[in-house]
């Protein structure tokens, strides 16, 4: 099978934003408790209660933005339970994710230590769907006002002298469902409303995220921008690849060659929803100044046998991988309008990064891709073309390559590459119009079992190896890319 790549390397526009590598941590299952909060006392190396082996893990990936509380979560948190002594702390019940007692043992300080932690900039989503104006506007204040205030003065009070400086600010989450079951025109006006009360303190500035739409809300995303796009940075969007239905989603690891077409298919299904969001957007937007922000997304199987369904703990494979891969490149090649994404979720629920067990910890197949495609953070997006032949199962068919290029600040062009195809590999040639080639190296994710996952017993089963199959012929990079593999190239001039 053969395919042909055109790259214009010397037509670069637009800067890929380090943000869509971003991630979401929620008050779901053991996400934050076990997953990242483990608390001093814990026999698990921690510093101040966070768990070293995770952060170690999540800034080796460059972890560029962290979206917490929720999610359904955020809907329902209410910031002031979260701060001031520990043992003083109320608790309450986390009514979306298990009914299980919510301790607030991790709240906005432990939060933002673990941001420092990661070297990660904070993404707070703030509670609309069960919160009033005030209580937004105060946690700002807590959080970013430098002067004297009561607000101030208890932040000060609770161990934090300097205000924190943050940037991205989610004015509710999924209003249209667990945040209010609204109707756009209702959230849009309440929109206006809760921004209008959030201040930039100081030299703050707060990049002001309105709740956007589920996968083909058309309409959703018609009535925002139509009501709110000059009140508004960014305007969200979620999507899950989901197969199914919401009771029998599906093994994440017991599958064959119908749900491993039908994953990618449906992942691919990004690309169609971001374009005609994006379409609508550009009709209030032309300049594309509103970022449209995907601060959900990420495969949705079923929760592991014997776990509890509602904690959403699931593996993670070879076919998840290739999710995130073509994902990322969709995600790339859109940089003009998507300027955030967050996958969901970053340890021991949905697609995560990170999974662990009590002392143990292991990262996914996932972890290894945003490792690998890390380079294009910042990067500049290259054009290209791609001409790929068809990966054909049953009565349909998708394209069997999918990719994305990119020239980082030291020149190097890097391009990502998902053959989506379990069965056939792909010559590909790859011409990049406007430079001089004359060095090729590359990494490559693939196992010889499309369902192939790591395990506490087996960490390593899936991981990179360095891909020394495509070589310079004469100014073009030629290689055989391997089924159901992802390979990253990277090219020097
Ligand atoms: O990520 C799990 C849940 O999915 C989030 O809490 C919610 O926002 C979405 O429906």
């Amino acid at each position: 099978m053969m395919a042909n790549l055109v790259i214009d390397a010397d037509l670069g526009q637009h800067k890929i934003s380090r943000h869509i590598y971003g991630h979401f941590a929620e008050h779901l299952g053991r996400c934050i408790y076990d997953g990242i909060w483990v608390g001093e006392d814990s026999a698990i190396p921690n510093t101040r209660g966070i768990r070293q082996d995770a952060v170690e893990a999540l800034r080796k990936i460059r972890i560029p933005n962290l979206r917490w509380p929720g999610g359904c979560f955020a809907d329902e948190y209410h910031w002031k339970n979260g701060i001031g002594p520990r043992e003083k702390r109320p608790s309450s019940v986390n009514s979306y994710w298990g009914q299980v007692t919510e301790s607030n043992h991790f709240g906005t300080h432990e939060f933002l230590d673990l941001c420092e932690q990661l070297a990660c900039e904070p993404y707070i989503c703030g509670n609309v769907g069960s919160g009033t104006v005030s209580e937004m506007q105060e946690w700002v204040e807590y959080l970013t006002f430098d002067g004297e205030s009561d607000l101030a003065d208890l932040r000060r009070k609770n161990g934090r002298a300097e205000p924190w400086k943050i940037s991205f600010w989610g004015v509710g989450n999924e209003n249209w469902g667990c945040g209010g079951k609204m109707r756009p025109e209702y959230y849009a006006d309440l929109y206006r409303r809760y921004q209008n009360a959030l201040h930039d303190f100081g030299k703050n500035r707060l990049f002001r995220i309105a709740c956007g739409a589920y996968e083909a809300d058309y309409q959703w995303t018609e009535v925002l921008m139509r009501e709110a796009a000059e009140q508004m940075n960014g305007l969200s969007l979620h999507y899950y690849t989901i197969l199914g239905t919401w009771q029998e989603k599906g093994s994440a690891t017991q599958f064959g060659e119908d749900e491993w077409f039908a994953t990618l298919k449906k992942s691919m299904f990004m690309d169609e929803i971001v374009q005609k969001h994006g379409t609508i957007m550009d009709k209030y937007d032309p300049d594309k100044r509103v970022g449209l922000v995907v601060d959900e997304w990420g495969t949705w199987h079923d929760a592991e046998a014997g776990t509890n369904e509602k904690f959403l703990y699931q593996q993670n494979t070879l076919r998840d991988a290739l999710a995130a891969g073509l994902t990322l490149n969709i995600f790339n090649c859109h940089c003009d309008r998507v300027k955030m994404a967050n996958i969901a979720q970053t340890v021991n629920v949905l697609q995560a990064m990170v999974l662990t067990k009590d002392e143990k910890m292991i990262v996914t197949p996932t972890y290894h891709v945003f490792g690998m495609f890390a380079v294009h953070q910042d990067a500049t997006l290259l054009p290209l073309n791609m001409s790929s032949t068809e990966y054909s199962h049953g009565d349909e068919s998708i394209s069997a390559l999918n990719a994305s290029a990119s020239r980082d600040a030291d020149g190097l062009i890097h391009i990502s590459l998902c053959n989506l195809n379990p069965n056939n590999a792909m010559d590909l040639k790859c011409e990049l119009r406007g430079a001089k080639p004359t060095r090729v190296s590359g990494q490559i994710l693939t196992a010889a079992e499309m369902n192939a996952y790591n395990t506490f017993e087996n960490p390593e089963a899936v991981k990179p190896a360095a891909f020394d199959c495509a070589r310079l012929d004469g100014e073009d990079v030629v290689l055989e890319q391997p089924p159901k593999s992802i390979v990253v190239l990277e090219i020097a001039e």
